[in-house]
């Protein structure tokens, strides 16, 4: 079974609101947008519980975002939203397909013995001919600097290396955005600054691919062309990775404060 394509969804995303006029959500300067999104669980006792309120982002075709904010804020629900896992209680969404998620265990999403298969387990259902499959793997693992690793088996690679080869899974399959849900979280430094440099790689040589890339690490934000500040379910601001980053120095300051007075 597979376990990547699903997660490649390239149908409508539906939300329980009619469309709003496209001049407004939707646009197609845009690849991913999001406008009042909320999202409640029901509990076994028929309790609901909020966990997203009034979500609205932006993020410009071609740029590289970061979704930042504190544990248990909303970060994987609000993507998992944006990639189709999860359907919003309110509010609409545009995101532009196909669009992958990517996970933050390496090993949750390698499913092939080798790089090549891999890569090429996600264009299964395309139809395509040896050579066309050939030349889509070749692409997409030269997009994140891992063809010279094409033969080799999956379990001697590094964790940052089996997260390239897992963006390559969706790259190859033509994926315009990529969420990638706090990728460097099992990373050592090294490994951590290769999927980062492997992102913006992609972004600059593959045309029109966006990502989303959530992160708690504050210094990754350098790579940045914009951020989203979530807190307590709610998307607080958004905007330049320069004013996002003050914000959180700030609140940081202001909470350090607070517990030592
Ligand atoms: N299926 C679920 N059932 C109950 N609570 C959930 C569920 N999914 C998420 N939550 C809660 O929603 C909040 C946001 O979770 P999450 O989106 O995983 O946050 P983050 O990724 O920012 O750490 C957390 O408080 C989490 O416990
Ligand atoms: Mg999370």
């Amino acid at each position: 079974m597979s376990i990547r394509a699903p997660f490649c969804a390239s149908g409508p995303l539906h939300s329980n609101l009619p469309s709003r006029n496209n001049n407004v959500v939707g646009a197609d300067n845009f690849a991913i947008e999001s406008h009042k999104i909320c999202y409640s669980i029901n509990t076994e006792k028929g309790k609901l519980i909020p966990i997203l309120n009034d979500c609205s982002l932006k993020i410009p075709s071609g740029q590289f975002w970061m979704l930042l904010g504190p544990n248990g804020c909303g970060k994987s629900t609000l993507l998992k939203i944006l990639a189709g896992l999860l359907s919003p209680t309110d509010g609409f969404v545009h995101v532009r397909k196909p669009r992958s998620f990517v996970f933050q265990n390496p090993d949750h999403q390698v499913v092939m013995p080798t790089v090549e298969a891999d890569v090429a387990f996600g264009l299964g259902g395309f139809s395509l001919t040896n050579e066309e499959t050939k030349f889509r793997v070749a692409k997409a693992l030269t997009a994140v600097g891992m063809y010279d690793y094409l033969q080799r088996p999956v379990q001697t690679l590094s964790g940052g290396q089996k997260q390239r080869v897992a963006i390559a899974g969706a790259l190859v399959q033509q994926c315009k955005v990529l969420l990638l849900d706090e990728l460097t979280t099992f990373l050592d430094q090294t490994d951590q600054i290769g999927v980062i440099k492997a992102v913006k790689k992609t972004l600059s040589s593959c045309e029109d691919v966006s990502a989303l890339w959530v992160t708690h690490r504050l210094e990754e934000m350098e790579y940045a062309d914009g951020a989203v500040y979530m807190e307590d379910g709610r998307v607080v601001m958004h905007g330049k990775p320069s004013t996002i980053m003050d914000f959180i120095e700030a609140r940081k300051a202001s909470y350090t404060k607070t517990i030592n007075s």
